[in-house]
Parts: structure tokens; sequence; C-alpha cells
């Protein structure tokens, strides 16, 4: 039962990816002490539109804060693997109750398993660009939220006598599956 390899998949697939919300903290230490922060939290989230992530981080200087935006912008890549996994659900979803309750109907139309077999090779086609694209994605919206990437975004770390780290990285154990999952096409 192909179909319903492939629809456990797709819900895996637009549920780890769509669902997906991450975290990292970066801290900045200041030679002027009071102007530090050292646990600087940065939310983003499906779909890695990175390019409007901003967070405060402090400049050193008095008391000022500077806002500091992520690189990138992988929101294609991302809806598009989503959609096709949704589209993919739906029609495995659909093609499951056919071959179930409508068996008999199914051989008798000489042009259904035709249709079946072109949508399905389609679908393939699809999940295959969509999900190397995502996968490509993927590793750049982890260099791009790297802590350690991150720091050099932040102009006060551009300065020796200031210093910065990372407290955390993003979780990923989700994301991974949606990559692992989707290399997965199913043969017919
Ligand atoms: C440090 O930055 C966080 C935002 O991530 C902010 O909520 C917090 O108030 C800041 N702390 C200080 C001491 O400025
Ligand atoms: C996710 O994949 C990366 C490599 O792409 C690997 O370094 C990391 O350990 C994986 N994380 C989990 C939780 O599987």
């Amino acid at each position: 039962m192909c179909v319903i390899v492939h629809s456990l998949f797709a819900i895996f697939a637009f549920a780890t990816c769509g669902g997906y919300s991450g975290q990292l903290r970066v801290s900045v230490d200041c030679m002027e002490k009071a102007s530090s922060n050292l646990s600087i939290g940065i939310d983003f989230a499906y779909p890695f539109k990175l390019h409007q992530v901003s967070f405060e981080a402090p400049a050193c200087e008095a008391m000022r804060r500077e806002r500091v935006f992520l690189i990138g912008d992988y929101s294609s890549s991302a809806e598009f693997f989503v959609t096709i996994a949704v589209f993919a659900f739906l029609y495995s979803l659909m093609a499951t109750i056919v071959y179930i309750f409508f068996l008999n109907k199914y051989h008798e139309n000489s042009r259904a398993p035709l249709i079946d077999f072109v949508v399905t090779v389609v679908f393939s086609f699809m999940w295959l660009v969509s999900s190397s694209a995502w996968a490509k994605a993927l590793s750049d919206v982890k260099l791009a939220t790297d802590p350690d990437e991150v720091q050099l975004l932040i102009p006060a770390c551009k300065s020796q006598t200031n210093k910065c780290g990372s407290v955390h990285g993003p979780r990923w154990s989700g994301l991974n599956t949606s990559v692992v999952g989707l290399q997965d096409v199913c043969p017919r």
C-alpha cells in the first residue's frame, strides 16, 4: 500500500516543517558590564523569512541598543515543500478511499489506473524537487541561525573589547525527519 506510506510521510512532512519554531540564544558581554545582555533570545519559525526576524542587542555604548536582523528568506522552498506535502496527502487520502470503497469501479473504468499512474508520477517528481530544494534551504537555515554566525551580525561583537558567545542553538530534531521522510519515493 504505497499510498498509505506516502500519506504518512506527507503528514509528517507538513507537520514537522509547517509547525516548526525554534530559538537560539546568544550573549553579548560588553566591556562596560552594565550594558551587557548575557541572554538574548531570538525566535524564528516556519516559513523561515529570516530577514524579518530581529532582536535587540546592546551597542556597548552607554545603554544604547541596536536592532539586528537575521539574513535570508527561505520561505519559497519551505512553502513549496509544505504545499506539495499537503496536496500529496490529500491525493493519497482520496486514492486510498477509492481503492478501499470503490475497488470494482476502479477496475471497471479503464482510464482510472492510467490517471492514477500519471498523477502519482507527477507527485513523485514534485516530491523529489520540493524535498531537495527544502533540504538545501534547511542547511542554509541551519547556518543562518547558528549562534556562532549570528554573533557576527552584532556590531558590538566586532570590537575585540566585548565578548560575544553562543548560549544555545535551535533544536532541529523534528526538521531532520522532514527531510529524511521525503527522500522516499515510492516505486510502483
Ligand atoms: C536581554 O534581551 C532580552 C531579549 O532577548 C530582553 O528580553 C531582556 O530584557 C534583555 N536584558 C537586559 C538586561 O537588557
Ligand atoms: C540533524 O542533522 C544534522 C546534520 O544535518 C546532524 O548534525 C544533527 O545531529 C541531527 N540532529 C538530530 C537530532 O538528529
